[in-house]
C-alpha cells in the first residue's frame, strides 16, 4: 500500500480525534467511521460489518469496489486524462452522451454534464429560463428536495423546513428565490382537505390553481420528483403525472423530472418509462457516475440548449474519469440485466414486508418500486399517529445488528431500504431478518443481544 495511505489508515485514536476537529460535516445524520466496502457491505473502523441499505446516499448502484469499474478507471488513468476542460472534446464524454440519450425515451438527444445533483437541477432551471424568455416562476412539489446549492435549495421545501421546524436552508432565505408549491400525491395523509374519488388527480389539479393564482408572471418550469425520496418515499401515479404534464403544456411551463434518485433504482432506466409520461428535461445524479461524482441533464429535441457564452461552465464540468465509470456501469447494468434484478429483489422485499403487517400493524404503508423502498410506521389508531421515535429506534437497533437503513428526511417515521442494485434475494433475506428482529426489539420491547456503540447513521 502507498505509505501515505497506510499512515492515514493507521492513525492513533488521538490523531484521529485531532483530524476530526477540522471537519465540517454539513448535513445528514452522522454514521460510523467506514474504512472499507465491498458489494453491498461496509466495514467500520472497529471491524464491524454492515449491509448498507443506504448505498451511501443511494448512489452506489453496483456496490462498493466493483472490479470492472475499478479496472476501467485504472486503464483510463494511464492516459492522464482524468479531467479535460469542458470546451475540449473527449471520446468518453461523447460516448456517454449518446448512451444516456439511448436510455432515455426517444427524442431526448442532448446532454450537459456537471459536478453534482444541485448544479444539475440549476442547469435544468437555466434551460427552462432560456426557453421561456420573460418567465421566471418555478413550481415544485410539497415536501420537495432538490439539493442545497442556492437555486436547488429555493425549490426544496425540505432544505428549509422538516419535522415541524425550520432547518439549514432557512438561514439563507435572502438568497433563495421564492418557489410556489403544489401538493404531492401523499395518499396515506392527503395534503388537501376533503374526500376525493381520485385523490392523486385532485392533488395534481392544484397545480392549475397555483399556475393561475399562486405565482407572479408566467411559469418557466415545474419540477417534480416522480418518486419523492427525502419526503418519505412518495410515488407519483401515472394519472398524477399525466395531469401535471397537461397543465404544464396548457400554461407553457417546461416539465422537469428530477430523476436523481429514480434512474435505474426503480427497475427501469427512467421513471418516465415506468409511468409512461415524459418531461421536457431529465435530471440525473447520484448513481449515474458509477460511484464517481457526476450529474447531468438530458433535454428533449426542439429546446434551446446551452450555447458557448458561459451559460453553464465548471472547472470540473467534464470529468473524464466519471464519464468512463458511468459508461462502464451502464454497460454492466445492461449486460447483466441488473434492472430485472432490481425489480425482482425489490418486489420480493416489498411483498415480504407487506406480509409482516399482520404481526406488526404499526407498518402503516409499504411504498416500493424496484429497490426504492419506504416503510411508514404509525400507531394503528384512527389518526394513524406517526411513530418517528420508534422508527429511529428501529434503525438504531438494526445498526447494532449489522444493517444500516435510511430514514425519511422530512418524515422520520419512514424507514428506507435502498441497497445497491446488485442486492440478491439471499441478501434480502438477511436484511429482512434484521428488520423483523429490530421491529420486535423496539415494538415488542425486547433488547438486541449485542449492543454496539455505533451512532445511528445515514442521510435523508
Ligand atoms: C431527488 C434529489 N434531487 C437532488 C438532490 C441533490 O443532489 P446532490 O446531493 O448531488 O447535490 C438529491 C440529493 O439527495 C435528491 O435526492
Amino acid at each position: 500500500m502507498d505509505p501515505l495511505i497506510e499512515k492515514i489508515y493507521s492513525m492513533t485514536p488521538e490523531e484521529r480525534a485531532e483530524c476530526k476537529r477540522h471537519v465540517m460535516l454539513g448535513g445528514g445524520t452522522p454514521g460510523p467511521m467506514l474504512v472499507r466496502g465491498a458489494g453491498i457491505r461496509v466495514e467500520d473502523i472497529d471491524g464491524k460489518h454492515y449491509i448498507d441499505c443506504t448505498s451511501q446516499s443511494w448512489a452506489m448502484y453496483l456496490g462498493f469496489c466493483n472490479p470492472e469499474i475499478a479496472a476501467a478507471i485504472h486503464d483510463h488513468e494511464g492516459r492522464y486524462l482524468n479531467r479535460v476542460h469542458q470546451a475540449f472534446h473527449t471520446l468518453p464524454r461523447h460516448w456517454l452522451s449518446r448512451k444516456l440519450s439511448e436510455i432515455c425515451p426517444p427524442g431526448f438527444t442532448r446532454v450537459s454534464f456537471t459536478v453534482g445533483g444541485g448544479p444539475a437541477i440549476e442547469a435544468a432551471m437555466k434551460i427552462a429560463l432560456l426557453n421561456r424568455p420573460g418567465a421566471h416562476a418555478f413550481i415544485s412539489q410539497y415536501d420537495s428536495y432538490h439539493g442545497t446549492t442556492l437555486g436547488a435549495m429555493g425549490l426544496s421545501w425540505h432544505s428549509t423546513k422538516a419535522n415541524g421546524s425550520y432547518v439549514g436552508g432557512s438561514h439563507f432565505l435572502p438568497l433563495l428565490h421564492d418557489t410556489a408549491r403544489f401538493p404531492n400525491p401523499y395518499l396515506l395523509r392527503l395534503p388537501i382537505p376533503g374526500k376525493h374519488d381520485q385523490p392523486d388527480l385532485a392533488c395534481a389539479e392544484m397545480l392549475r390553481v397555483t399556475m393561475e393564482r399562486g405565482i407572479n408572471g408566467p411559469p418557466a418550469g415545474v419540477i417534480v420528483e416522480p418518486i419523492q425520496a427525502s419526503a418519505g418515499q412518495i410515488p407519483a401515479t401515472t394519472a398524477y403525472l399525466q395531469r401535471v404534464r397537461e397543465i404544464c403544456d396548457e400554461f407553457g411551463a417546461l416539465l422537469i423530472f428530477d430523476e436523481i434518485q429514480t434512474l435505474a433504482r426503480i427497475g427501469r432506466w427512467t421513471a418516465a418509462e415506468h409511468f409512461g409520461v415524459n418531461p421536457d428535461i431529465f435530471v440525473f445524479g447520484k448513481g449515474v457516475g458509477g460511484g464517481l461524482p457526476l450529474a447531468c441533464i438530458v433535454i428533449r429535441d426542439g429546446l434551446e440548449g446551452f450555447g458557448a457564452d458561459v451559460q453553464e461552465l465548471h472547472t470540473f464540468g467534464s470529468s473524464t474519469l466519471s464519464h468512463v465509470a458511468s459508461a462502464k456501469m451502464i454497460d454492466i447494468i445492461e449486460r447483466n440485466d441488473i434492472l430485472a434484478n432490481t425489480r425482482d429483489v425489490g418486489d420480493y422485499i416489498g411483498a415480504q414486508v407487506e406480509s409482516m403487517r399482520d404481526e406488526f400493524p404499526e407498518i402503516a404503508e409499504v411504498r416500493q418500486i424496484g429497490l426504492h423502498v419506504g416503510i411508514e410506521f404509525a400507531w394503528p389508531d384512527d389518526d394513524l399517529t406517526p411513530m418517528p421515535g420508534e422508527t429511529v429506534a428501529i434503525r438504531k437497533e438494526a445498526i447494532d445488528r449489522g444493517c444500516i437503513f435510511g430514514l425519511g428526511g422530512v418524515r422520520k417515521q419512514v424507514l428506507k431500504i435502498k441497497p445497491a442494485l446488485i442486492c440478491t434475494r439471499q441478501d434480502a433475506d438477511e436484511i429482512l431478518d434484521i428488520f423483523r428482529d429490530s421491529m420486535k426489539a423496539v415494538l415488542r420491547k425486547k433488547t438486541a443481544p449485542a449492543k454496539n456503540e455505533m451512532a445511528a447513521a445515514g442521510s435523508g
